[in-house]
Protein backbone atom coordinates (compact mmCIF):
# COMPACT_ATOMS: atom_id res chain seq x y z
CA UNK A 1 0.00 0.00 0.00
CA UNK A 2 2.88 2.09 0.46
CA UNK A 3 3.79 2.74 -3.17
CA UNK A 4 -0.16 3.20 -3.79
CA UNK A 5 -0.79 5.23 -1.40
CA UNK A 6 1.87 7.74 -0.51
CA UNK A 7 -0.77 10.87 0.72
CA UNK A 8 -2.64 8.28 2.55
CA UNK A 9 -5.77 8.76 1.03
CA UNK A 10 -7.06 5.12 0.79
CA UNK A 11 -8.50 4.06 3.98
CA UNK A 12 -9.29 0.20 4.19
CA UNK A 13 -11.94 0.09 6.92
CA UNK A 14 -11.62 -2.66 9.54
CA UNK A 15 -14.81 -3.70 10.87
CA UNK A 16 -15.98 -7.39 11.85
CA UNK A 17 -19.49 -6.57 9.89
CA UNK A 18 -17.43 -5.51 6.14
CA UNK A 19 -15.54 -9.46 6.88
CA UNK A 20 -18.63 -11.12 7.34
CA UNK A 21 -20.94 -9.55 5.13
CA UNK A 22 -18.15 -9.12 2.73
CA UNK A 23 -17.40 -13.33 2.75
CA UNK A 24 -21.66 -13.18 2.33
CA UNK A 25 -21.71 -11.06 -0.98
CA UNK A 26 -18.42 -12.95 -2.49
CA UNK A 27 -20.52 -16.35 -2.49
CA UNK A 28 -21.77 -17.63 -5.67
CA UNK A 29 -24.49 -19.52 -3.54
CA UNK A 30 -26.02 -16.21 -2.18
CA UNK A 31 -29.25 -15.03 -3.59
CA UNK A 32 -29.70 -11.79 -5.16
CA UNK A 33 -31.89 -10.87 -1.79
CA UNK A 34 -29.77 -11.91 0.43
CA UNK A 35 -26.75 -10.32 -1.64
CA UNK A 36 -28.50 -6.97 -2.01
CA UNK A 37 -29.42 -6.62 1.90
CA UNK A 38 -25.48 -7.59 3.06
CA UNK A 39 -24.27 -5.50 0.27
CA UNK A 40 -26.77 -2.37 2.07
CA UNK A 41 -24.93 -3.62 5.21
CA UNK A 42 -21.32 -3.47 3.82
CA UNK A 43 -22.38 0.30 2.25
CA UNK A 44 -23.83 1.17 5.47
CA UNK A 45 -20.42 0.88 7.38
CA UNK A 46 -19.03 2.58 4.64
CA UNK A 47 -21.05 5.68 4.24
CA UNK A 48 -20.30 6.23 7.77
CA UNK A 49 -16.99 6.31 7.46
CA UNK A 50 -16.41 8.43 4.47
CA UNK A 51 -19.11 11.03 5.84
CA UNK A 52 -16.77 11.47 9.42
CA UNK A 53 -15.77 14.74 8.23
CA UNK A 54 -18.81 16.68 7.20
CA UNK A 55 -19.09 19.80 9.19
CA UNK A 56 -20.91 20.64 11.75
CA UNK A 57 -22.84 23.93 13.11
CA UNK A 58 -24.36 25.25 16.13
CA UNK A 59 -28.52 25.91 15.63
CA UNK A 60 -30.86 26.53 18.72
CA UNK A 61 -32.68 23.77 19.84
CA UNK A 62 -35.86 23.89 21.77
CA UNK A 63 -36.28 20.60 23.85
CA UNK A 64 -39.56 20.03 25.83
CA UNK A 65 -38.19 21.62 28.45
CA UNK A 66 -35.32 23.96 27.37
CA UNK A 67 -33.06 25.52 24.46
CA UNK A 68 -30.21 24.33 23.79
CA UNK A 69 -27.19 25.10 21.55
CA UNK A 70 -26.84 21.98 19.08
CA UNK A 71 -25.05 20.44 16.57
CA UNK A 72 -26.64 19.57 13.05
CA UNK A 73 -25.11 18.65 9.59
CA UNK A 74 -23.97 22.73 8.43
CA UNK A 75 -27.34 23.53 6.41
CA UNK A 76 -24.74 25.58 3.81
CA UNK A 77 -23.12 22.10 2.83
CA UNK A 78 -24.57 20.24 -0.14
CA UNK A 79 -23.92 16.29 0.56
CA UNK A 80 -24.15 14.60 -3.17
CA UNK A 81 -23.90 11.00 -3.62
CA UNK A 82 -23.27 10.03 -7.02
CA UNK A 83 -23.63 6.11 -7.80
CA UNK A 84 -22.13 4.92 -10.45
CA UNK A 85 -25.15 2.91 -12.71
CA UNK A 86 -25.84 0.21 -12.38
CA UNK A 87 -24.11 -1.21 -9.40
CA UNK A 88 -23.79 1.81 -7.71
CA UNK A 89 -27.24 1.45 -6.99
CA UNK A 90 -26.91 -1.21 -4.24
CA UNK A 91 -25.21 1.52 -2.55
CA UNK A 92 -27.73 4.80 -2.86
CA UNK A 93 -30.48 3.93 -0.82
CA UNK A 94 -28.45 3.33 2.20
CA UNK A 95 -26.92 6.63 1.37
CA UNK A 96 -30.15 8.50 1.00
CA UNK A 97 -31.15 6.66 4.64
CA UNK A 98 -28.17 7.98 6.04
CA UNK A 99 -28.83 11.53 4.91
CA UNK A 100 -32.06 11.64 3.56
CA UNK A 101 -31.36 15.58 2.05
CA UNK A 102 -28.51 14.31 0.17
CA UNK A 103 -28.88 14.94 -3.51
CA UNK A 104 -28.80 11.89 -5.70
CA UNK A 105 -26.66 12.47 -9.19
CA UNK A 106 -26.78 9.65 -10.99
CA UNK A 107 -23.95 8.60 -13.49
CA UNK A 108 -24.13 5.89 -15.71
CA UNK A 109 -21.28 4.41 -17.83
CA UNK A 110 -20.87 0.77 -19.41
CA UNK A 111 -17.67 -0.86 -19.80
CA UNK A 112 -16.93 -1.75 -23.46
CA UNK A 113 -15.77 -5.11 -23.06
CA UNK A 114 -13.39 -5.20 -25.32
CA UNK A 115 -10.94 -1.71 -24.82
CA UNK A 116 -12.61 -2.04 -21.01
CA UNK A 117 -12.99 1.90 -21.06
CA UNK A 118 -16.25 3.24 -19.83
CA UNK A 119 -18.84 4.12 -22.49
CA UNK A 120 -20.87 7.24 -21.15
CA UNK A 121 -24.77 7.01 -21.29
CA UNK A 122 -26.12 8.96 -18.66
CA UNK A 123 -25.48 12.05 -16.05
CA UNK A 124 -27.53 13.59 -13.65
CA UNK A 125 -25.01 16.39 -12.73
CA UNK A 126 -25.42 20.02 -13.63
CA UNK A 127 -23.60 21.84 -16.37
CA UNK A 128 -22.57 23.94 -13.49
CA UNK A 129 -23.03 24.09 -9.73
CA UNK A 130 -24.12 27.69 -8.17
CA UNK A 131 -21.49 27.43 -4.98
CA UNK A 132 -18.87 24.69 -5.95
CA UNK A 133 -17.37 24.97 -2.76
CA UNK A 134 -19.96 24.15 -0.76
CA UNK A 135 -20.07 20.87 -2.26
CA UNK A 136 -19.13 17.43 -0.84
CA UNK A 137 -19.40 14.68 -3.28
CA UNK A 138 -19.37 10.83 -2.25
CA UNK A 139 -19.45 8.69 -5.34
CA UNK A 140 -20.85 5.60 -4.87
CA UNK A 141 -19.53 1.80 -7.03
CA UNK A 142 -19.17 -1.49 -5.57
CA UNK A 143 -16.48 -2.27 -7.27
CA UNK A 144 -13.20 -0.53 -7.80
CA UNK A 145 -11.63 -2.42 -10.64
CA UNK A 146 -9.42 -1.38 -13.75
CA UNK A 147 -10.51 2.64 -11.84
CA UNK A 148 -11.88 3.88 -15.56
CA UNK A 149 -15.08 4.59 -15.14
CA UNK A 150 -13.88 5.77 -11.25
CA UNK A 151 -11.52 7.84 -13.14
CA UNK A 152 -13.89 9.11 -16.04
CA UNK A 153 -16.48 10.08 -12.75
CA UNK A 154 -14.27 11.83 -10.41
CA UNK A 155 -13.37 13.82 -13.81
CA UNK A 156 -16.52 14.51 -14.32
CA UNK A 157 -17.39 16.53 -11.21
CA UNK A 158 -13.96 18.55 -11.33
CA UNK A 159 -14.88 19.79 -14.63
CA UNK A 160 -17.85 20.92 -13.01
CA UNK A 161 -16.10 22.89 -10.44
CA UNK A 162 -15.72 20.60 -7.04
CA UNK A 163 -12.70 20.51 -5.99
CA UNK A 164 -10.64 17.33 -5.23
CA UNK A 165 -10.33 17.17 -1.53
CA UNK A 166 -14.45 17.71 -1.25
CA UNK A 167 -14.34 14.26 -3.35
CA UNK A 168 -14.94 10.66 -2.09
CA UNK A 169 -14.81 7.25 -3.75
CA UNK A 170 -16.82 4.62 -1.58
CA UNK A 171 -15.92 1.08 -3.36
CA UNK A 172 -16.75 -1.93 -1.40
CA UNK A 173 -14.02 -4.28 -3.09
CA UNK A 174 -11.06 -2.77 -4.73
CA UNK A 175 -8.23 -4.29 -7.00
CA UNK A 176 -4.78 -2.48 -6.93
CA UNK A 177 -4.98 -1.74 -10.92
CA UNK A 178 -8.08 0.38 -9.82
CA UNK A 179 -6.74 2.18 -6.61
CA UNK A 180 -3.67 2.72 -8.03
CA UNK A 181 -4.84 4.21 -11.71
CA UNK A 182 -7.15 6.36 -9.34
CA UNK A 183 -4.36 7.49 -7.08
CA UNK A 184 -2.55 8.37 -9.51
CA UNK A 185 -4.38 10.29 -11.07
CA UNK A 186 -5.72 12.43 -8.41
CA UNK A 187 -3.19 12.22 -5.40
CA UNK A 188 -5.87 13.97 -3.06
CA UNK A 189 -8.89 12.02 -3.75
CA UNK A 190 -9.98 10.28 -0.26
CA UNK A 191 -11.11 6.52 -1.10
CA UNK A 192 -12.69 4.03 1.24
CA UNK A 193 -13.13 0.37 0.83
CA UNK A 194 -13.33 -2.07 2.51
CA UNK A 195 -10.80 -4.85 0.97
CA UNK A 196 -8.14 -4.49 -1.18
CA UNK A 197 -8.04 -8.25 -3.52
CA UNK A 198 -5.39 -9.91 -5.16
CA UNK A 199 -5.82 -8.23 -9.11
CA UNK A 200 -7.69 -8.23 -12.06
CA UNK A 201 -8.41 -11.18 -14.84
CA UNK A 202 -7.92 -10.80 -18.56
CA UNK A 203 -11.61 -9.13 -18.18
CA UNK A 204 -10.53 -6.64 -16.01
CA UNK A 205 -13.26 -8.49 -13.20
CA UNK A 206 -11.66 -8.51 -9.78
CA UNK A 207 -9.74 -11.54 -8.51
CA UNK A 208 -10.83 -13.43 -6.22
CA UNK A 209 -13.49 -10.75 -5.74
CA UNK A 210 -17.57 -11.52 -6.76
CA UNK A 211 -18.15 -11.24 -9.87
CA UNK A 212 -20.22 -8.87 -11.74
CA UNK A 213 -21.93 -7.03 -9.06
CA UNK A 214 -25.07 -5.45 -10.94
CA UNK A 215 -25.55 -8.92 -12.42
CA UNK A 216 -26.03 -10.36 -8.93
CA UNK A 217 -28.19 -7.31 -7.35
CA UNK A 218 -30.30 -7.07 -9.65
CA UNK A 219 -30.09 -10.96 -10.55
CA UNK A 220 -28.90 -10.90 -14.57
CA UNK A 221 -26.79 -13.57 -14.31
CA UNK A 222 -27.09 -16.54 -16.07
CA UNK A 223 -25.87 -19.76 -13.87
N1 LIG B 1 -17.35 -4.82 -12.04
C1 LIG B 1 -17.91 -5.84 -11.37
O1 LIG B 1 -19.12 -5.86 -11.15
N2 LIG B 1 -17.13 -6.85 -10.94
C2 LIG B 1 -15.81 -6.88 -11.12
O2 LIG B 1 -15.14 -7.82 -10.69
C3 LIG B 1 -15.23 -5.79 -11.84
C4 LIG B 1 -16.01 -4.77 -12.28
Amino acid sequence: MEKIDEAGRVNVVKHPLCEHNLSIIRDKNTDADVFKSALKRLGTVLILEAVKDLPLKNYPVQTPLAQCNSLLLDKDIRIIFAPILRAGLGLSDVAAELIPNASIQHVGMYRDEITLKPVWYYDKTPVEYSSPDNIRVFILDPMLATGNSAVATVSLFLKRGICINNITFVSILSAPEGILALSTAFPELKIVTAKIDEGLNSRGYILPGLGDAGDRLFNTFEK
